[in-house]
C-alpha cells in the first residue's frame, strides 16, 4: 500500500484543524445567527454545546481516524466487524459534497467582491445601487459560476499537493494572515461611533429567545463551525501523529473558533450601527450591508479588500478539509494517485456547485419542495445530515469501538489527559448521544418539550 501522509508538526496540526474549523461559519453565519437569536444568550448556549458536545465528538472522530489510519469509510470497516457501520462513512462523504457545493458558491461571491473592492466598483454606488448590483450578479448565473469554478479549482490545487506540502503548508500561511486582518478590523471597529451599539446588539442577552428550536440551531451552528458530524475530523485525525495531544488540539481550536466568531461580530456590527444601517439582513449581511458601509467609511476600500480577502481565506482553508474527505476516500479505495483522485473530485464538485449557483437565478427550476438547491443543501446538511452523522459517530466511539483501543487513542497511549479521558468517555457513551437524539427528535417534531 502507498504510504499515507501525516501532518509535520504539532503547530501545523493546530493550524490545519483550526483552518478547517474557522471558516464562513464564523464570519458569514455566526454574527447574524447570534444577533437574531438572543445575542449573548445564544452565545452561552453555543459555548456550552461546543465544549460539552462538539469537542467530545471531535475527539471521537480524531480517535476513530487515528486508530484506523484510514479514510472516513474505511475507518469504520477497520474498527468494526459489522459492515453496515461503513454507511456512516458514506453519509459523511455525501455530506462533504453537499456542504462543499453551497459553500463554494458563497466563497465564489467572496472572490467577486474581492475583485470589485480592488476595482472600486461599489465604492461609488448608493445603497439602492449596491442592492441592484448584488441582485444582478447573483441572478446572472454566469458570473457566480465563473467564480465557483475558479474557487473549486484553487481547492483542487491545494489538495493535490498532499497533506504536508499542500494542506499544511497552505494553512500555515493563510491562518496568521487571517488573524492579522481580523485584528486590524476589530481595532478599527473599536473607534467607530457605533461600537457600543454594535457590541450590545451582538452581546446583550435575551433569554426569552431560548427555545428548543433555538438550541437546535445552536447545535447545527456548532457542528458546522467545528467541522464535526461528517468525518472531516476522522480524515484529518488519520493524519495526526500518534504522540500528538488531542486535548490540546481540540481545546485550542474550540477556543479559537468562538473567539474568531465573536471578533467577526465585533468587526461587523459596530460598522453597521455607525452608518445607520439595519442589522437584520441575515445571510446578506456580509454582501449587502458591508459594501454599503465600506462605501461610506474613510479608507473603506482598503477595509473592503482586507475583509473579502479574509472571507476568501477563511473559506478555502475550510473547504480543503471538506474536499480531502472525498479525495482520501477515492484515492485509497480506488487506488488512484492523489492528483488523479483530486481531479475527479474537483470536476464533480464543480458540477454540483454550479447547479447550486444556477438554482439562485430567479425562476430557476432547480428547486425541491419550494427551496432552491442552494438553500436546500444548506438546510439539509446542518439540520439532518450532520446531527445524524454526529449521533452515529459518538455511538460508534462509545459502544462499538473497543474501549481500550478508544481510550488509548484518546490519551495518545496514556500520555495526555488521564483525568479527562474517563469523564469524556462517559459523556460520549451516555450524555451526548441522548442529547443529540433528543434535539434531533424535537426538530423532527417527534418529541415535544
Ligand atoms: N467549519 C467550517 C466553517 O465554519 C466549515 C466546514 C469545514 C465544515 N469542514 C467542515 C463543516 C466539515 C462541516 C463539516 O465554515
Amino acid at each position: 500500500m502507498r504510504k499515507r501522509g501525516t501532518f509535520g508538526s504539532s503547530l501545523g496540526t493546530i493550524m490545519v484543524v483550526g483552518g478547517s474549523v474557522i471558516g464562513l461559519g464564523n464570519i458569514w453565519r455566526f454574527p447574524y445567527v447570534a444577533g437574531e437569536n438572543g445575542g449573548a444568550a445564544f452565545i452561552l448556549i453555543y459555548l456550552a454545546i461546543n465544549f460539552l458536545i462538539s469537542v467530545p465528538l471531535m475527539f471521537s472522530e480524531f480517535s476513530i481516524g487515528r486508530a484506523a489510519k484510514s479514510n472516513a469509510m474505511r475507518s469504520f470497516r477497520r474498527l468494526s466487524p459489522v459492515k453496515s457501520w461503513q454507511g456512516v462513512g458514506y453519509l459523511g462523504i455525501a455530506t462533504s459534497f453537499v456542504i462543499l457545493s453551497f459553500y463554494s458558491v458563497i466563497a465564489g461571491w467572496a472572490l467577486e467582491f474581492l475583485r470589485e473592492s480592488i476595482a472600486g466598483t461599489f465604492m461609488q454606488l448608493d445603497p439602492a445601487g449596491i442592492k441592484a448590483h448584488f441582485d444582478d450578479f447573483v441572478a446572472s448565473g454566469w458570473g457566480p459560476i465563473g467564480w465557483v469554478i475558479a474557487f473549486v479549482a484553487l481547492n483542487g490545487i491545494v489538495v493535490s499537493f498532499g497533506i504536508e506540502k499542500g494542506i499544511e503548508r497552505f494553512n500555515k500561511t493563510a491562518m496568521p494572515m487571517m488573524l492579522v486582518i481580523l485584528v486590524i478590523m476589530c481595532i478599527n471597529s473599536f473607534f467607530l461611533s457605533g461600537f457600543r451599539e454594535g457590541a450590545t446588539f451582538l452581546l446583550r442577552p435575551d433569554f426569552s429567545k431560548v427555545t428548543p428550536a433555538m438550541i437546535m440551531q445552536a447545535l447545527g451552528q456548532s457542528f458546522f463551525s467545528l467541522s464535526v458530524g461528517m468525518g472531516a475530523m476522522i480524515t484529518y485525525g488519520s493524519y495526526i501523529k500518534k504522540d500528538d495531544n488531542m486535548f490540546r488540539i481540540g481545546g485550542t481550536v474550540a477556543i479559537s473558533d468562538v473567539t474568531v466568531a465573536i471578533l467577526s461580530g465585533l468587526a461587523i456590527f459596530p460598522a453597521v450601527f455607525s452608518y445607520g444601517i439595519s442589522p437584520t439582513s441575515g445571510p446578506e449581511l456580509v454582501f449587502l450591508t458591508l459594501p454599503n458601509i465600506f462605501a461610506q467609511m474613510p479608507g473603506g476600500q482598503i477595509f473592503a479588500i482586507l475583509f473579502f480577502l479574509l472571507l476568501f481565506a477563511a473559506a478555502i482553508t475550510s473547504s480543503v478539509s471538506l474536499m480531502e474527505v472525498a479525495v482520501a476516500y477515492v484515492s485509497e479505495e480506488f487506488r488512484l494517485r492523489r492528483r488523479i483522485a483530486t481531479l475527479i473530485i474537483t470536476l464533480c464538485v464543480m458540477g454540483t456547485a454550479t447547479l447550486c449557483a444556477l438554482s439562485q437565478m430567479p425562476g430557476s427550476s432547480l428547486t425541491v419542495a419550494g427551496q432552491n438547491l442552494f438553500d436546500l443543501f444548506d438546510n439539509v446538511s446542518s439540520t439532518y445530515m450532520m446531527p445524524l452523522g454526529g449521533l452515529l459517530i459518538v455511538i460508534f466511539a462509545g459502544w462499538v469501538m473497543r474501549r481500550d483501543l478508544f481510550l488509548r487513542e484518546l490519551t495518545s497511549n496514556g500520555r495526555f489527559g488521564h483525568r479527562l479521558s474517563r469523564p469524556v468517555y462517559f459523556m460520549i457513551r451516555y450524555a451526548i448521544p441522548i442529547a443529540i437524539a433528543m434535539l434531533f427528535l424535537s426538530k423532527l417534531g417527534w418529541l415535544q418539550f
